[in-house]
């Protein structure tokens, strides 16, 4: 065996960008946003399992890079992300990411993937989840504001976890309410883009707002939100940067992932540090309730936690074996004796 060849020990299963495509094109959309709802819901159950933290922040004037870890004894995980909504003017995504599994047992790496794609799967399945839990039964139309990135993963996981039918588009782009209205077009969804949010609410039973600003702006104000409405709030998960007025929040039930990190990022951070919130394990495990009343205003203050994101890398490394859908790469260096490393560096001469 020549000396640059790396052992199996030193390979890693690698999964890119385009094999992530190939692997969500083979197994559809709205199949992989149904089973990643499941499975989210699964992990959440278990709860207690994990061993939790609020993500790690690098703030600056125009964005955030996080780190997202999470372990549940057995195996390790964790997601870098960023959030520049500024990006997207200069032709780059404001959301990218990548994720990494490993086992607890030898801090060995078994996997590493592209996650820009599944993020924007894993929100959308989480918003599902939550909203199964607390929509309005029956629901079957959406609002949408906000046509980015994420856009029409959110309809999807709507759709396909809870039967919405219609979803009411706004952007202040119109540029992008047309691209998801092009990319729903034979998904089953009705579309319609909408000149203002306050018409994109009418006869919603949903409101999702997924928009990307840094700042605290006000994508809904209280008058727009009907009583019994479910709110599915994306787009405030940072310090500074939330969506809805402050009186939305104050006459809503709060629902969250994990409270020491979103009263750091979501909608909350405008409340004061005792305002109750209720994370939504506790709703999936039945321990409280979820949707109390018809009129009842839930809102589910999303800003992605750590476990989402264990999930799908779990989920992706659980559809992997046998496929073609990854490479193997030369990740970890392999020494003939542990404690020569300097020894495998001249392998390379
Ligand atoms: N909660 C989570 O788990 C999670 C996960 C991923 C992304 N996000 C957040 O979701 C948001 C959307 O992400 P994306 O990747 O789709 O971003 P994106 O930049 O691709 O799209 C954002 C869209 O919002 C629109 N917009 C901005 N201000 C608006 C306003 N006032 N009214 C209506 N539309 C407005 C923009 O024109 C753009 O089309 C971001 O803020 C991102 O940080 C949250």
């Amino acid at each position: 065996m020549p000396l640059s060849t790396p052992s199996q020990k030193a390979l890693v299963p690698f999964v890119s960008v385009e094999n992530m495509m190939r692997f969500v094109l083979h197994f559809g959309v709205e199949t992989i946003l149904k089973e990643l709802t499941e499975a989210i819901t699964a992990d959440f159950a278990r709860w207690q399992e994990f061993d939790k933290t609020p993500r790690i922040a690098c703030h600056s004037r125009d964005g955030v890079i996080e780190l997202m870890p999470v372990s549940d004894g057995r195996t390790y995980g964790f997601k870098y992300v960023n959030g520049h909504p500024k990006n997207m003017a200069e032709g780059l995504q404001t959301v990218t990411a990548l994720g990494l599994l490993a086992e607890v047992s030898t801090g060995y790496p078994v996997l590493l993937t592209e996650m820009t794609l599944l993020t924007a799967l894993r929100t959308a399945a989480t918003s599902a989840m939550a909203a199964r839990a607390l929509a309005p039964k029956g629901a079957r139309t959406m609002a949408l504001i906000g046509n980015g990135a994420q856009a029409e993963f959110q309809a999807l996981a709507m759709k396909a976890v809870l039967g919405i039918e219609r979803v009411r588009l706004y952007d202040i782009d119109p540029q992008a309410t047309a691209k998801v209205v092009r990319n729903l077009s034979g998904s089953g969804i009705e579309t319609l883009a909408c000149a203002s949010s306050h018409a994109a609410v009418e006869g919603a039973d949903i409101i999702t707002t997924c928009t990307a600003d840094k700042q605290y702006a006000t994508i809904l104000t209280d008058n727009m939100v009907a009583a019994g409405i479910h709110i599915n709030a994306i787009g405030g998960d940072c310090p500074g940067k939330t969506e809805l007025h402050r009186d939305i929040v104050a006459r809503s039930d709060v629902f969250v992932e994990y409270a020491p990190q979103t009263r750091i990022e979501g909608e909350i951070q405008q409340m004061e540090p005792d305002f109750a919130v209720t994370e939504l394990w506790q709703v999936l495990t039945g321990q409280t309730p979820g949707r109390t009343g018809e009129r009842q205003i839930t809102l589910f203050d999303s800003v992605g936690f750590a476990i989402e994101d264990f999930t799908a890398l779990s989920y992706v490394r659980g559809k992997l074996e046998g496929s073609d859908f990854y490479q193997e790469i030369d990740l970890i260096a392999d020494p003939d004796e542990p404690r020569d490393l300097f020894g495998m560096l001249q392998r390379a001469r």
